[in-house]
């Protein structure tokens, strides 16, 4: 089928790389907007790895999901200065308003949930990002504001 397919060109295209598996999930992640689950047995059969490892690295790093993301974007920062400036609320507020833990998806499948670790705003903190845009000095009502256009 067009995953296993499109897997193994990815694979066949990297698996010559040192260190091909991070390389190779982060291609099978822009390619399908995740990483599905019917990849990982080819990934680990074409890398000579075990399923047990593959899976293991996929669910190590967060950035990787395992279902496609949501049409939106939320990252909130959580690095230190936004922290220092509220930032725990606005995290807090962010889960709260849409229901959803961190790299979960709402169920209307509109909107991500994402944390990042500075968004280069720390002047302006606490900041956040939605899809490609920058928000910085957000409160609990700008923080809401943002949430409702995302998921309008
Ligand atoms: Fe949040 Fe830098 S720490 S933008």
């Amino acid at each position: 089928d067009a995953v296993a397919e499109r897997t193994l060109a990815i694979v066949a295209e990297m698996k010559r790389l040192e260190g091909p598996l991070l390389p190779i999930l982060h291609a099978l992640q822009e390619e399908f907007g995740y990483v599905p689950e019917a990849a990982l047995p080819l990934v680990a059969s074409e890398l000579n790895l075990s399923r047990a490892e593959v899976h293991g690295v996929v669910t190590f790093y967060h950035e990787f999901r395992n279902h496609p993301a949501g049409r939106h974007t939320l990252r909130i920062c959580r690095a230190e200065a936004c922290q220092a400036m509220g930032g725990r609320d606005i995290a807090e507020h962010a889960c709260d308003s849409l229901g959803v833990d961190w790299h979960e998806t709402t169920p209307d499948g509109k909107v991500t949930l994402e944390p990042v670790y500075c968004l280069g705003l720390c002047s302006i903190a606490p900041a956040a990002q939605l899809d490609g845009e920058l928000h910085g000095r957000l409160d609990k009502n700008t923080l809401s504001e943002i949430i409702r256009e995302a998921r309008r």
